[in-house]
């Protein structure tokens, strides 16, 4: 296979981890032979200071025309506290999905047997918990109309039937490939829109008689999560509902530096780590490069390339068994491994 790769390594530790992402998708391709070229281009906070916009057009041109985009983090803390900036770094991931049409954000939620302890959530509750979050990705209250004066502001939560159709037709069908059992997030008991979601959920679910569909309120979901994590297969939910339960699915691995996403749609696909660009740590060789190696696992397993993705999988979880890990995660007294040094022991391994 021939992939053309856009990297967008944007703020923080994003350079970082993307590098070691850059590097392990080199070996697998050199032991599977393909030819990968890859295709670097600004984004975020550092887009901003060179161009003065956070995903500029020659951007989203390199995405367009690539295969996929291995994108990092972006966020930095000095457009944090400033709300009359003009534009934020957040912006640039923002104008990428809708740009691209990236509707379905796939957010896998699992474990690590070696890593349970690491969790804040109890040992034998998260054992063998693994889901995935469907999170819809260029609709409801991010791109609805906005109004802010001094004295109101709101934001509007508005859903078409067809967006709806097509989120709920990717969770049915990773349910299909998955345990059959597909839970509809919402807040019907309250939300017009949500009415909406459930309504046509209600109206499809015939038309996958072996999945198990129930529905659930997300404040109800919520709970349930941290409570019997084990419960979920698929979650489909709306944009901002989505962004929230993941933030909270992540703990329950114990370390955000783990999670791997994929965003697909209309155009080139995006695979990225759930977590942010962690500006604290940035250039310290301490962040965690699993998740965006991970991400490069989803892109292949994306192409059908499951050997690969598999190989990935399998040198990151014997990285972990050798306690090769960033120190977030090490055991106490051992070893210090740094991101390049993680990634590094994992490309090793893909090269035996
Ligand atoms: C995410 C992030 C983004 C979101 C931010 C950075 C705009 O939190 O990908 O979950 O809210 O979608
Ligand atoms: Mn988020």
């Amino acid at each position: 296979m021939k992939l053309n790769i856009a990297v967008l390594p944007g703020d923080g530790i994003g350079p970082e981890i993307s590098a070691q992402g850059v590097e392990v998708m080199s070996a697998v391709c050199k032991k599977f032979g393909h030819e990968v070229h890859y295709e670097y281009a600004l984004c975020g906070a550092d887009a901003i200071d060179k161009v003065g916009d956070p995903f500029p057009e020659e951007t989203y041109k390199i995405c367009k025309e690539a295969d996929a985009v291995l994108f990092s983090a972006v966020g930095d803390p000095k457009f944090d506290n400033d709300p009359t900036a003009k534009v934020r770094p957040e912006q640039g991931l923002l104008a990428m999905r809708k740009k691209l049409g990236l509707f379905a954000n796939i957010r896998p939620v699992q474990t690590f047997k070696c890593l349970l302890h690491k969790s804040p959530l109890r040992a034998d509750l998260v054992d063998g918990a693994d889901f995935l979050c469907i999170r819809e990705l260029t609709g409801g209250m991010y791109f609805g109309e906005k109004y802010q004066d001094n004295d109101k502001a709101y934001d509007t939560n508005m859903y078409t039937r067809p967006e709806i159709e097509r989120i709920l037709k990717v969770g049915f069908e990773y349910a299909m490939k998955r345990k059959k059992h597909l839970t509809v997030v919402d807040k019907a008991n309250v939300l017009a829109s949500s009415r909406l979601w459930r309504q046509i959920a209600q109206e499809m679910a015939p038309s996958y008689p072996e999945v198990q569909t129930d529905y659930m309120y997300v404040d109800n979901a919520a709970m349930r999560m941290i409570q019997e994590p084990r419960f979920f297969d698929v979650m489909v939910t709306e944009n901002t509902f989505g962004d929230i339960l993941t933030d909270e699915g992540s703990c329950i691995s114990g370390s955000m530096g783990l999670l791997p996403s994929a965003s697909t749609g209309e155009s080139t696909p995006v695979f990225e780590p759930i977590h942010g660009s962690w500006p604290q740590a940035k250039g310290l060789n301490i962040a965690n490069p699993l998740a965006q190696i991970l991400s490069v696992a989803m892109l292949f397993e994306h192409f059908g390339c499951k050997a690969e993705g598999a190989l990935i999988r399998k040198a990151v979880d014997a990285s972990l068994d050798a306690n090769v890990r960033t120190p977030e995660i090490q055991v106490e007294g051992g070893a210090k491994y740094g991101t390049k040094e993680v990634g590094a022991w994992i490309v090793n391994y893909i090269n035996k």
